[in-house]
């Protein structure tokens, strides 16, 4: 774990050396002191540890240091989209970034880079030097309430803008998770719920996510999950910590649980090296596992002293790997900087989804504009839980929702005020525009009829802790845009969801926009790019079904059943999510992974294609429109050694002026083209069956434009 430049970053090795030398210093108390975070006060955690001391600011967590060791306390924050404060610090506002599924539109590890920075200066600056950040959880179902947070369904997509965000994040000397270890993938009954999968095939899906943003990141600390995998809870799963992580890949840092997601003392022998956020372990299971009960445990020889080490030293050398000891003078916050990184994530992360011609909006028009719904008068939606940020000067307006179980209390649509009906005013002065609540499907409709063009917003609030229904827009947002859409012709929606929606609606308007949660700039950005100021570039990082009958659970396990339920649900598609179930079922999707329109148009041509031990692939990018803008052209794998096989084998987002060529280069990781043989999961190898395999260059993983062939030798 080479550090990535902090202040005091060093190498592996002498962090190595050095967690053991001061390990070895310790006292058992001081030992223990570091194996578990407390939660500092808010809206669930309303009693103030005494364990944290006057004057630490309130975070998700809090170890107390050895200063007689020149070692640090431990603060922690959440999370990948900004620093959070659900209620702990008093007025403390940080930059609101776009949803994580926005940045996976992006298709942009250099975003990733820029925002992984942003997040990990803002923490340092309030002294926090972890945060709970990476979350790298693949999009398996179209309705996991978290999906937003993630960045996408494919691992080697999630993985790229997972490790640069983190990288952004540890080179400003701030430790970065990665979360959640593994199989997250749904919210319903999260800590019931028991994840089944093959192991072979766990490994070449979620894992290799995991797997290479890990090789590429160095992450100080594996965050677990909630969930069980195959009947073993994340936090106590020796076959994946002990195992996968620490054993096949030889992970040098320190596995965490989440918050109320440690199962008992014994996941210490499972391999968990920490428990996070004890109160709400108090609540979920009745007790601290990692305090008294596991010191018991140590007395009475159940815990090895080697293993007790072994915690603490992992713990240390993640610390002093990037360097959290020693901060020097701390980084300067550049707040219209950051806020310039959000404006550009939103941009780059909205997909134009169909286009009839209707935009861009003429920037002179003087058309009557019919603006509807969507709170668009306020501002934007954001997601919803740990990942939430308060924006400078605070929300707009939070709109308490509410539900069942522990996350209902915390459940509302919060706006972000970036308001697009403002920014739509700004950006087209010459225009008379009106705006309708959406309220009313006949309502709309009148303001709908006296205009010359609706816009219709829609949102929908995803949320931890809970999964959507089903597909549909909430709030009878169809019936008004049905309504709206009836009325004018010349109708436009935008979409502000944290998940792929169906739209009954779709041949009777004229264009449709995805602007998933676009963060604290998405009104300007969303104004943008509907004028034409910005070119669309964004790409679906998720397929989005027909109908969830096209998907591989149509009825979700435990849909319904109330808090506290066990479920359990099977994700036989194995290694096949997202687009390679698409492609395997050869299915018709409503619109495909990497799918996404621009207001130019783009060419590929000369392909080149070397295969050997791996697959290189040469091709060129031509714009053949009259405007400047970016493509994001994807290299797929389709066949192997004879068998269809899907996976995305690399992608480049390319910005070109109008007849400008870009020559671009992929290298494909060798495990995309392989099978891993390992029927444990943890011993096996990737194998690559000797034969032919036929690549594709695509717009999208249905839209293939250049095919090649070419052999590869068996390893
Ligand atoms: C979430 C984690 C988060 C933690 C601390 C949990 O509810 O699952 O992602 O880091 O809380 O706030």
């Amino acid at each position: 774990m080479a550090g990535e430049g902090g202040d005091g970053a060093m190498t592996g090795s002498s962090a190595d050396e050095r967690a053991r030398v001061a390990e070895e210093q310790m006292t058992d108390d001081e030992r223990f002191s570091l194996l578990v975070s407390v939660m500092g006060v808010n809206d669930v955690v309303t009693v103030r540890d005494e364990r944290i001391p006057e004057g630490v600011p309130m975070s998700a967590g809090y170890v107390p240091g050895v200063p007689r060791l020149g070692i640090p306390a431990l603060l922690m924050s959440d999370a990948s989209l900004g620093v959070t404060n659900p209620g702990y610090r008093e007025g403390d506002t940080a930059t609101a970034l776009p949803a994580g599924i926005a940045l996976g539109a992006s298709f942009n590890p250099v975003l990733a880079r820029q925002a992984g920075g942003m997040v990990g200066r803002e923490a340092r600056s309030r002294g926090f030097n972890v945060q709970l950040a990476g979350g790298v959880n693949l999009a398996r179902d179209p309705r996991n309430g978290r999906n937003f947070e993630y960045l996408s369904e494919d691992p080697l997509l999630s993985a790229a803008l997972a490790a640069e965000s983190i990288n952004g994040i540890q080179a400003e000397g701030v430790i970065s998770t990665i979360k959640h270890y593994s199989l997250n993938c749904n919210e319903t009954n999260r800590h019931w719920l028991d994840a089944i999968i093959d192991p072979a095939a766990h490994r070449e899906s979620d894992l290799l996510a995991f797997e290479i943003a890990i090789e590429r990141a160095q992450p100080g600390s594996v965050m677990t999950g909630y969930n069980k995998i195959n009947g073993d809870y994340a936090g106590g799963n020796s076959v994946l910590i002990q195992g996968v992580l620490k054993g096949a890949w030889d992970y040098p840092g320190w596995v965490m649980s989440d918050w109320g997601g440690t199962p008992g003392w014994q996941a210490a022998l499972q391999g968990l090296d920490q428990e996070s956020g004890l109160q709400l372990d108090v609540m979920m299971w009745q007790a601290e596992w990692f305090t008294a009960r596991l010191r018991q445990a140590y007395a009475d020889g159940d815990v090895p002293k080697e293993r007790l080490s072994d915690m603490v030293r992992r713990i240390l050398r993640s610390m002093f790997a990037i360097g959290v000891d020693a901060w020097g003078t701390l980084p300067e916050v550049d707040m219209a900087r950051h806020h310039q990184i959000a404006v550009e994530t939103a941009r780059q992360g909205i997909v134009l989804l169909k286009n009839d011609g209707a935009l861009p909006l003429a920037t002179g028009t003087a058309a009557r504009i019919a603006v509807i719904g969507g709170h668009a008068q306020i501002g934007v939606p954001t997601g919803c839980g740990s990942s939430a940020v308060v924006p400078p000067g605070g929300f707009a307006e939070v709109i308490k929702v509410g539900g069942p179980g522990i996350m209902g209390v915390g459940r509302n649509l919060y706006l972000l005020p970036s308001s697009p009906l403002a920014e739509l005013r700004k950006l087209l002065p010459a225009a008379q525009i009106e705006f309708d609540p959406g309220m009313n499907p006949a309502e709309s409709a009148l303001m709908a009829a006296r205009c010359d063009i609706a816009i219709v917003f829609a949102v929908k609030l995803d949320s931890e802790g809970f999964d959507d229904p089903d597909l549909s827009l909430p709030w009878g947002q169809d019936a008004v845009i049905e309504a709206v859409a009836a009325a004018n012709p010349e109708t436009v929606v935008v979409l502000e969801t944290g998940n792929p929606v169906v739209m009954p609606w779709r041949d009777r308007v004229r264009a449709i926009v995805e602007a998933w949660y676009p963060g604290q700039a998405g009104g300007q950005a969303i104004a943008e790019i509907l004028t034409g100021a910005v070119n669309p570039s964004g790409r679906l990082p998720v397929t989005f079904p027909a109908d969830l009958a096209q998907t591989p659970r149509p009825d979700l396990p435990g849909l319904g059943t109330p808090w506290g339920a066990a479920v359990t649900i099977g994700y036989t598609e194995g290694a096949e999510v997202g687009y390679r179930w698409f492609a395997q079922q050869h299915q018709q999707p409503l619109y495909a992974f990497g799918y996404g329109l621009s207001y130019t148009t783009f060419d590929y041509s000369d392909l080149q294609v070397h295969g050997s031990d791996t697959i290189t692939t040469t091709f060129t990018v031509t714009n053949t429109g009259q405007r400047a803008g970016a493509d994001v052209p994807q290299l797929y794998l389709t066949s192997a050694a004879g068998e269809e096989r899907m996976r995305l084998l690399g992608f480049q987002r390319v910005e070109l002026q109008p007849g400008q060529s870009r020559q671009v280069t992929m290298t494909a990781d060798r495990r995309l083209l392989a099978r891993f043989d390992g029927r444990d999961g943890i011993t096996g190898n990737w194998r690559i069956a000797e034969g032919t395999y036929r690549i594709a260059v695509g717009k999208s993983a249905h839209h293939l434009v250049l095919t090649a062939d070419t052999p590869l030798r068996g390893s």
